[in-house]
């Protein structure tokens, strides 16, 4: 089986969002063909309440799909669907905007007022782009965990792995969404379709990812926190690894453990144009939207 070669690593980088919420971004807004049929995925852990207070108020989407996956404190949410609820540690909301949402996400920390978790955007193929928004919304229990022999741990978010199918369905880009922790010393392997664009995002501990041109392993040794790195010296922290093509992932755990999220999409390949929160095919159709929020036209009637 050939070993996918990871071609690029890189540190997420902060970025303000919202209202003046800090974050970190592992990729979005530039080359959106390079994670296809996936947009945009930020971090935004933060340990310190006041840079993420303001949260994320009522804001428009159009044309794509948002997936936030929370592992430490909690987001409120609502939406212009008449959904509200909160997502708690572990949970997953997957939201297709599809023709138009308006939603607002407010993050609370936790006890310590620490908050964690992900947002990945997916694109959705022009077909469905006017679709019927939708939500699901997924309790952490219902997200199966499957702990292998030695001891490694993998949340099956969406997708079907190791014999276990996802809560999340339906979604245009037919992702692979996996949380996988591996053990001290371990080494795993992991298949994905040749056919899908793969990247990994490393949250907590070390490693390496083997391929067959560096049987050794690329170095992703250094327990940093926040501190300048190489670029070929991958923390175990907030470091997005894209791989190449091939047939599976082979990783190998440092001291500490490792921990990450593996996420693969078939690619949609059509043209994107890309204003903030919409994401359309042409020009013209970005123009529409942004037409359609000035005349009050963006939240389609049916879609109440
Ligand atoms: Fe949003």
């Amino acid at each position: 089986m050939s070993i996918r070669p990871a071609i690029s690593t890189s540190l997420a980088s902060p970025t303000l969002e919202g209202a003046g919420v800090h974050l970190h971004r592992a990729f979005g807004f530039n080359q959106p063909e390079l994670f296809d049929p996936f947009l945009l995925f930020d971090d935004f852990r933060n340990d310190d309440p006041d840079a993420f207070a303001g949260g994320f108020p009522w804001h428009p989407h159009r044309g794509i799909e948002t997936i936030t996956y929370v592992l430490n404190g909690s987001v409120d949410h609502s939406d212009s669907l008449g959904n509200s609820g909160k997502l708690n540690s572990g949970d997953i909301q997957w939201m297709t905007a599809g023709a138009g949402i308006m939603h607002q996400e407010m993050p609370t920390g936790n006890v310590k007022g620490q908050m964690h978790g992900f947002q990945l955007w997916a694109n959705l193929p022009g077909s469905l782009k006017m679709t019927s928004p939708r939500y699901q919304d997924v309790e952490g229990k219902e997200i199966p965990e499957i702990t292998d022999d030695d001891g490694t741990i993998v949340k099956v978010i969406t997708g079907e792995f190791w014999g276990q199918r996802g809560p999340v369905d339906g979604i245009a880009a037919d992702p692979l969404y996996l949380d996988i922790t591996i053990p001290t010393g371990c080494q795993k392997s992991f298949k994905v379709d040749t056919y899908r664009n793969t990247f990994a995002y490393i949250f907590e501990g070390a490693g390496k990812f083997v391929d067959a041109s560096s049987p050794k392993g690329i170095l992703l040794e250094k327990e940093v926190l926040g501190k300048e790195l190489n670029i070929r010296d991958m923390s175990g922290n907030r470091t997005l690894v894209q791989f190449g093509t091939g047939e599976e992932i082979v990783v190998r755990a440092g001291p500490k453990g490792l921990r990450f999220l593996l996420v693969a999409g078939t690619p949609i390949q059509e043209p994107v144009a890309w204003h903030g929160p919409i994401v359309m095919n042409t020009k013209e159709e970005l123009q529409q939207a942004f037409s359609d929020l000035r005349n009050n036209r963006f939240i389609k009637p049916n879609d109440h």
